[in-house]
């Protein structure tokens, strides 16, 4: 194989490699859409093939490439599309995506000026952008780390430096044993990643004071606690259950009085303030004397891009600073010294390249339209009959599908159908799924087919509601179904039918003169009739039919909805999926029912709970 020019630098190898990586690249963001958004067990299985001995020989860049993007790809998380809706994660703008190969090919070390110019520069470009955004004094100094978690302990030990030398004490040279105390207070929706800095900075857990919020997480300013002096006070722009702001101007005012150090994790809350319509809920932050928060949340920059921002330049620069007789530091500012790690990649570059594409009007537009199409979430869900927990104030949704289980079955079936990816949390006690609307690629469509989705109940919670129905007389089964979402005004009527166990030959075609006579006949009960007597299967109406195949995670049509569609070119596939005998349901699930197909539309599920 050939080997790299030793003097010329990038030979036809790089350019090969390079090329390979283009068009592989391009090729997995055009099949985003059309993708699982979590990946297969096949496509897990396959990352066994990574596990090789370390190789003796060399392998060829183009094709360490190509095997990184035949296994690798596909076992990824589509989160650079539209419907990841999981934690708080925003996919990457194209301006960052493609200023990051470009960077990637500088491979320019951002520790020190005298390394690279370039990223020295662009990072003091970003970071007075960041302040304007932020609405904070643009004297102050800044650094740009990892993530949020990084953020949070480099500002808590500029504030750890700071309230020591108050009081005589220099803790880079003394260290935290035997150091004055310092009284810490928190809200009680704390974000973890402050406890861990916390811990990280020496202050451990156990001296933390914490205030009691409301039922949005909002530190509650009526609860505020006595204050010794020198405190650290950690207040929040953006929980991440609920995306609600601790109430800032108070807390920083009453901390401020206890000459208090006040910190802000503002991890993707505090980019509020890009949008005249949402930048109320960050009035007051401004206040306080540090902010931690994330470029790769809600800005869309990809990862990992975290920044620290410390009103006390100085305080930041005096926990942070390296100093080495090789290191050398020029006259200007140095970016190693105002962050924990030293050589780093190039993360100020494509900071710049998201928010130099999408300017302040961008910015403004990606804010809001996420907050909208989070409300849209809610309303949708809202509508279909289900709780939202929290006031949706930015882009965060929680909802309770009710009891504990029923919520975490309809999120398997949610994340199992790959459709979309929402997780799971526990909200003050109640079990709930979050979503989170972070990436300037969800369309109204994404959202669409989410709600839909989850609007929809999955087998094994209509067998349990069906289950709670025993006995009950049901609903008129031609009666819009409210849980349907979009389905209801879709090709698939208003009606849904789910298939749980029957012959293949008997769900997928229904023979065309019995559908009248069972139309409008109600379902009596789960495998009887009003005698008690067991009853025949009920009849599928062709149009109306829908079966839900858990194995295999997608929608399982009868026969003569694929005769509609035989232009598409996956008919003939699905077709023969239809045929098949795929929606057998697991078999505790069979036997709940004990009725092969169940007629469901217009159960009022959530009262059933
Ligand atoms: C409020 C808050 N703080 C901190 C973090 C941690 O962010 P990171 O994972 O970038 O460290 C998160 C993550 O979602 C968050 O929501």
């Amino acid at each position: 194989m050939p080997t790299e020019s030793r003097l010329g630098g990038p030979t036809d190898l790089t350019m090969e490699a390079l090329r390979v990586a283009e068009e592989r690249s391009r090729a997995y963001l055009r099949n985003l859409a059309n993708r699982s958004v979590y990946p297969g067990e096949s496509a897990l299985a396959a990352l066994a093939q990574f596990h090789e001995p370390f190789p003796d020989q060399r392998c060829h860049p183009a094709d360490v490439v190509r095997m990184l993007d035949e296994f690798g790809s596909p076992a990824t998380v589509a989160t650079a599309g539209g419907r990841y809706f999981g934690f708080v994660i925003g996919g990457a703008l194209p301006a960052t995506l493609a200023a990051s190969w470009l960077a990637s090919a500088w491979d320019q070390n951002s520790a020190f000026r005298v390394m690279s110019p370039v990223v020295a520069e662009i990072e003091e470009v970003v970071l007075r952008w960041v302040c304007e955004i932020f609405g904070i004094p643009d004297d102050c100094e800044g650094g740009i780390v990892t993530c949020a978690t990084a953020a949070n302990f480099t500002a808590l030990a500029a504030a750890r430096h700071a309230l020591l030398a108050r009081s005589g004490w220099n803790v880079a040279e003394d260290g935290m044993f035997g150091a004055p105390p310092i009284e810490v207070v928190v809200g009680d929706e704390v974000h973890a990643s402050v406890l861990k800095a916390l811990n990280l900075a020496g202050f451990g857990q156990r001296r933390v004071k914490r205030v009691p919020t409301d039922a949005q997480g909002r530190m509650r300013a009526d609860r505020l606690p006595k204050l010794a002096k020198n405190s650290l006070v950690c207040i929040q722009a953006g929980n991440v259950n609920t995306g609600s702001f601790d109430p800032a101007a108070e807390v920083c005012r009453w901390a401020h009085d206890h000459e208090a150090w006040v910190h802000v994790d503002g991890a993707f809350g505090l980019w509020a303030a890009a949008s005249a319509n949402y930048r109320h809920l960050v009035a007051g932050f401004e206040m306080a004397d540090s902010w931690a928060t994330d470029a790769h949340k809600w800005p869309n920059a990809n990862y990992d891009c975290g920044i620290v921002l410390a009103r006390d330049a100085a305080a930041l620069r005096a926990a942070m600073t390296i100093s080495a007789a090789y290191l050398q530091p020029g006259a200007r500012r140095e970016p190693a010294n105002q962050t924990p790690d030293a050589s780093r990649r190039a993360r100020a570059v494509e900071l710049w390249a998201a928010l130099k594409s999408l300017g302040k009007q961008g910015l403004a537009e990606l804010v809001e339209r996420t907050c909208a199409l989070a409300r849209r979430f809610a309303a949708g869900l809202r509508d279909a009959g289900y709780e939202v927990l929290n006031d949706v104030v930015i882009n965060q949704v929680l909802v309770s599908f009710g009891r504990a289980e029923t919520t975490q079955e309809v999120m398997r079936r949610v994340q199992e159908d790959g459709i979309c990816w929402c997780g799971g949390t526990v909200w003050q006690g109640k079990t709930a799924m979050r979503i989170s609307v972070s990436s300037w690629a969800t369309s109204e469509e994404d959202v669409e087919k989410r709600e839909t989705r989850v609007a929809q109940p999955s087998p094994a919670v209509c067998c349990r509601w069906l289950d709670q129905l025993k006995g009950r007389s049901y609903s008129n089964p031609r009666q819009t179904s409210p849980i349907l979402g979009s389905h209801s005004r879709g090709r698939l009527c208003h009606t849904i039918l789910l298939v749980l166990a029957t012959p293949p030959t008997y769900a997928t075609h229904p023979p065309a003169h019995r559908h009248r006579a069972h139309r409008a006949r109600p379902l009596r009960g789960p495998g009887q009739s009003p005698r008690g007597r067991a009853c025949r299967p009920l009849r599928v109406p062709i149009r109306e039919a829908y079966a839900a195949s858990p194995q295999h995670g997608r929608d399982v049509l009868p026969e003569a909805h694929h005769r509609d569609k035989r232009r598409d070119s996956h008919s003939e596939s699905r077709a023969r999926t239809a045929r098949a005998p795929e929606c057998r349901l697991p078999a505790r699930e069979f036997r709940l029912t004990r009725v092969p197909v169940i007629k469901f539309s217009v159960l009022q599920h959530p009262s059933l709970q």
